[in-house]
C-alpha cells in the first residue's frame, strides 16, 4: 500500500506546497478545503505541476465538525494527517467579532480534533499527525486575541493527542510570518517591516516550513514537539 497523506487546508499556501512535495515523493495525497470543486481543481493543478496523478481533492470543512465523519468516510487508511486549514480572524477586544472568533476557534480546536477522532482507527501505527499553530501563540499583536488563543491551544492539543493516539506521533509546527505565502506575498511592506524583528534577518519561506513539517511527520523520534520556525524573534 502506498503512503497516504491527508492535508486538510491543502488547497493553497503551505498546505498546497506540502501536497506537492509528497506527490513528488510518490505518496498518494488527499487535499481538502471547504468545498470539493476548489479542492478537485487544485488537485488537478498539482498533478500537472508534479507530473503525477497522486493528488485528489475532497471537501472537509473544519468549521463544521459535525459533517467531518461523513466527509472523511472514503479514506480507508492514512499514514500522515496534516491539519493546517483556517480562515484568519483579525479581532480586537474593542471591536470583537463573535462570528469570526467562533469560526476560528471551532476550526482549529474542535475541527482539528474531530478529524483525528474520525480517522483514529485508520491511522497507521507508524503514522503521525501534524497540527499548524503559529508564532502569535507567544507574540501577540493588536487583533490577535483569537489567533493567539487558538495557536496556544494547539500546543495543548499536541500534548493530549500524543498521549491518546500513541503509538501514532503528534507534533505541531508554529511558523512566524511566511513571506512568500499567498497572504503575505502581495504585502511586501509588511514583510520588510517583519524582517527587522527576525534575528536572522531572513523571512521564512513556504519551502522552510514544508521541510520542517516533513521532518516532524517522518522522523520516528519526533513526538509531542512544538517546533517554532521563525528565524528567531528579536
Ligand atoms: N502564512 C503565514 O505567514 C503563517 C504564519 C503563522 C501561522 N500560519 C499557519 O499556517 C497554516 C497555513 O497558513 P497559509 O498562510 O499557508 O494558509 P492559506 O494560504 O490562507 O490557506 C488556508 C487553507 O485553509 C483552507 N481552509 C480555510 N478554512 C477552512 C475550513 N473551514 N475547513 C477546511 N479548510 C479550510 C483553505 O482552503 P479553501 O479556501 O479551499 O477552503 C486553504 O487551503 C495556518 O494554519 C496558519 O494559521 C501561517
Amino acid at each position: 500500500m502506498s503512503k497516504q497523506v491527508l492535508i486538510v487546508g491543502g488547497t493553497t499556501g503551505i498546505g498546497r506546497e506540502l501536497a506537492a512535495a509528497y506527490a513528488r515523493q510518490g505518496a498518494s495525497v488527499i487535499i481538502a478545503g471547504r468545498d470539493s470543486t476548489g479542492a478537485e481543481r487544485t488537485a488537478k493543478e498539482l498533478n500537472a505541476e508534479t507530473d503525477t496523478a497522486q493528488v485528489r481533492g475532497i471537501a472537509a470543512d473544519l468549521s463544521k465538525p459535525e459533517i467531518l465523519k461523513d466527509a472523511l468516510s472514503g479514506i480507508d487508511h492514512v499514514d500522515a494527517i496534516v491539519l493546517t486549514g483556517m480562515r484568519r480572524d483579525n479581532n480586537t477586544i474593542a471591536g470583537y467579532d463573535i462570528a469570526g472568533a467562533t469560526e476560528l476557534a471551532i476550526t482549529k480546536i474542535v475541527g482539528y480534533t474531530t478529524v483525528v477522532h474520525a480517522l483514529r482507527s485508520r491511522i497507521s501505527p507508524t503514522g503521525s499527525v501534524l497540527l499548524f499553530g503559529g508564532l502569535a501563540k507567544d507574540i501577540p499583536y493588536p487583533g490577535s486575541t483569537t489567533v493567539t488563543t487558538v495557536n496556544a491551544g494547539v500546543t495543548g492539543l499536541v500534548a493530549t493527542l500524543a498521549k491518546e493516539l500513541a503509538p501514532v506521533r503528534v507534533n505541531a509546527v508554529h511558523p512566524g510570518m511566511v513571506g512568500d505565502s499567498p497572504y503575505w506575498a502581495d504585502n511586501q511592506p509588511a514583510v520588510e517591516a517583519a524582517r527587522a524583528r527576525i534575528l536572522t534577518g531572513v523571512v521564512p519561506t513556504m519551502r522552510d516550513i514544508v521541510e520542517g513539517s516533513m521532518f516532524l511527520l517522518e522522523n520516528p523520534a519526533a513526538n509531542g514537539v512544538n517546533l517554532d520556525l521563525n528565524g528567531g524573534h528579536a
